[in-house]
């Protein structure tokens, strides 16, 4: 049985009294907090920085911060993240000059790797660095806001991912991000996710508990 993560996403969270939104999530039975990294430039829309991943350890929050950038370049800003309590950093290959060489940064900065693969973007570059990533994102809708709906191909490349990282000994998570709801759970965990990032789907919901509890029924069914 695999160990299933449920990652709620701040972008749909009350940016208003963050803290107070998180705290409830994680306290309503999330595992992690996935944490939208947007630039105006990368992507169409404009989120959070650092100080607001550190606001959140300040505030108490000690669950594993899943940094998501979103972001060209890349590299300047990784220093910044880990210093301010990042658990994973993971990017968009094609937003950093040397996929390689930022891996490596993220290494050196003491926080967890992972490459981000848009619907219209193939997984073969992960392939070559699968000794370096601990986590593969597959993003089923095109990044920059949250609330669209799920891309059904994208599953296909989340079974393509699964058959990488089962030929590997190295334990590296496969998270998927967009779109995911209760009733697609099931089919996107049998394809072969075992981290789960929900932004509009947890926190437009009237109790976070019940929608997570909900998560995790359906993905008990998957075979
Ligand atoms: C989109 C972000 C997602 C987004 C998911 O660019 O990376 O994390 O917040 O939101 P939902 O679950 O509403 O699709
Ligand atoms: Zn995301």
């Amino acid at each position: 049985m695999r160990n299933y993560l449920i990652a709620p996403s701040i972008l749909s969270a009350d940016f208003a009294r963050l803290g107070a939104d998180v705290s409830a999530v994680l306290d309503a039975g999330a595992d992690m907090v996935h944490f939208d990294v947007m630039d105006n430039h990368y992507v169409p829309n404009l989120t959070a920085g650092p100080l607001v991943c550190q606001a959140l350890r300040e505030f108490g929050i000690r669950a594993p911060i899943d940094v998501h950038l979103m972001v060209k370049p890349v590299d300047s800003i990784i220093p910044a993240f880990a210093k301010a309590g990042a658990t994973y950093i993971t990017f968009h290959p094609e937003a950093s000059h040397d996929v390689g060489r930022t891996l490596q940064l993220i290494r050196d900065h003491g926080c967890k790797t992972g490459l981000v693969f848009s619907p219209s973007i193939p997984l073969g570059i992960a392939n070559q660095f699968m000794d370096e990533l601990d986590m593969i994102l597959i993003m089923s809708v095109n990044p920059g806001f949250g609330g669209q709906d799920f891309i059904p191909h994208t599953l296909d490349k989340v079974r393509e991912a699964r058959s990488f990282i089962d030929s590997r000994s190295r334990h590296i998570r496969l998270e998927i991000d967009g779109g995911v709801k209760t009733d697609n759970i099931r089919a996107i965990a049998q394809a072969g996710a075992d981290t789960f990032v929900a932004g509009s789907a947890i926190f437009s919901s009237d109790s976070y508990k019940k929608t997570i509890e909900n998560f995790r029924a359906e993905i008990s069914r998957a075979q």
